[in-house]
């Protein structure tokens, strides 16, 4: 008997409504065809809720998305949200109690891209660092903003890294991302705890970048990464220069993990100058609930719907607008529905 999820969807801004509608039907496809079931349960974040409650973030979507097997989120308006409206992202991150946000970035046959030969993942941790959220005004012409790196989040996300870097079994090797010479105390916790964590992973090379080299290097010899470790804001901008070698946002796809709970989220915002248009690339939030079902155990599932994103791309007959072709949303998603059932 295949087993059923309860997943907890969050569509919150712009396109996110109409991509994890198109994630939806993927997943719907795979109880069709003898895989696993998935019950969908709706609930509110974002600017939209801000605008319609005064709160961004409400504590019953909290506890929804604490309550349901896995959470799917589209994409949220943050930079709309006032101070104190609330905060979907962080409440998510840090409520979920999430270890790091893992994002592949990888070469796409079919796909013209930058780099033909990238193929790394970027761990970032995504619950203190620059983005604490910790903000406060000296007088009123001085704005500060606090960088906090505690011992226990960068440990967290540090052995992620290395069982990323395990189970990939590429070259086996996890490249800590800081800038040492000036965030002295800060990046020097968090390359210890890095260092510390690698102790534990004798057959995992260990080395560490200044946060500007390594972005140079990615663009330049992108091919000689694997797992890159990072605190929030470096890997924040890393995981974007690392998308955009490889196959653009309209492909890169997330999973924030923690150890109780999860949520996965394309790494693009909520595009507003295409929402509602029907024309979005559905692939980033297919591609991240494939990362869920994986992440649900269900590996043969999450390999069919990669696999069907892989096929219809590599075809390259049904394609959105990003992509070069004029498709719709909902002819891309029925094109890998259609892929999928040649693939389980
Ligand atoms: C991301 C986004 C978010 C982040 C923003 C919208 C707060 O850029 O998930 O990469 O950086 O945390
Ligand atoms: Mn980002």
């Amino acid at each position: 008997m295949a087993a059923t999820y309860s997943i907890c969807v969050l569509p919150g801004d712009g396109i996110g409504p109409e991509v994890t509608n198109c994630a939806r039907r993927v997943l719907d496809a795979l109880a069709a065809n003898s895989g696993p079931r998935f019950t969908f349960e709706t609930h509110p974040a974002g600017h939209g809720t801000f605008l319609d409650g005064g709160d961004a973030m409400p504590e019953a979507t909290l506890a929804a998305a604490k309550a349901a097997d896995a959470v799917l989120l589209g994409a949220m308006d943050v930079a709309q949200i006032p101070p104190g409206g609330g905060d979907p992202l962080g409440g998510l991150r840090t409520g979920l109690e999430v270890g790091a946000s893992i994002r592949p970035a990888r070469t796409i046959a079919g796909v013209a891209s930058p780099a033909d030969d990238i193929d790394c993942v970027v761990v970032r941790e995504v619950t203190e660092g620059l983005y604490s959220r910790i903000e406060y005004m000296v007088g009123e012409d001085t704005a500060c903003a606090v960088r906090v790196v505690t011992r226990a989040a960068s440990t967290k996300t540090a052995r992620m890294a290395f069982e990323q870097a395990t189970a990939r079994k590429k070259q086996g090797r996890v490249t800590a991302v800081h800038k040492i010479g000036v965030l002295k105390l800060t990046d020097g916790l968090f390359l210890d705890a890095a260092a510390a964590v690698a102790r534990d992973y004798p057959d995992i090379e260990f080395e560490t970048r200044n946060v500007d080299a390594c972005a140079m290097e990615l663009v330049r010899e992108p091919a000689r990464f694997d797992v890159i470790l990072a605190t929030n804001a470096f890997g924040d901008i890393l995981s974007d220069i690392a998308a955009g070698l490889a196959a653009g946002l309209g492909l890169a796809a997330s999973g924030c993990i923690g150890e109780r709970w999860a949520y996965f989220e394309p790494v693009h915002g909520t595009a507003p100058d295409i929402a509602g248009k029907g024309v979005a690339n559905p692939c980033a939030t297919v591609l991240s609930a494939a990362m869920m079902v994986r992440h649900l155990g269900e590996a043969a599932s999450a390999d069919a719907v990669e696999g069907a994103v892989a096929a219809v791309l590599a075809a390259g007959a049904v394609r959105t607008g990003d992509l070069g072709g004029n498709a719709t949303s909902t002819e891309m998603t029925d094109a890998i529905v259609e892929a999928l059932k040649a693939r389980q």
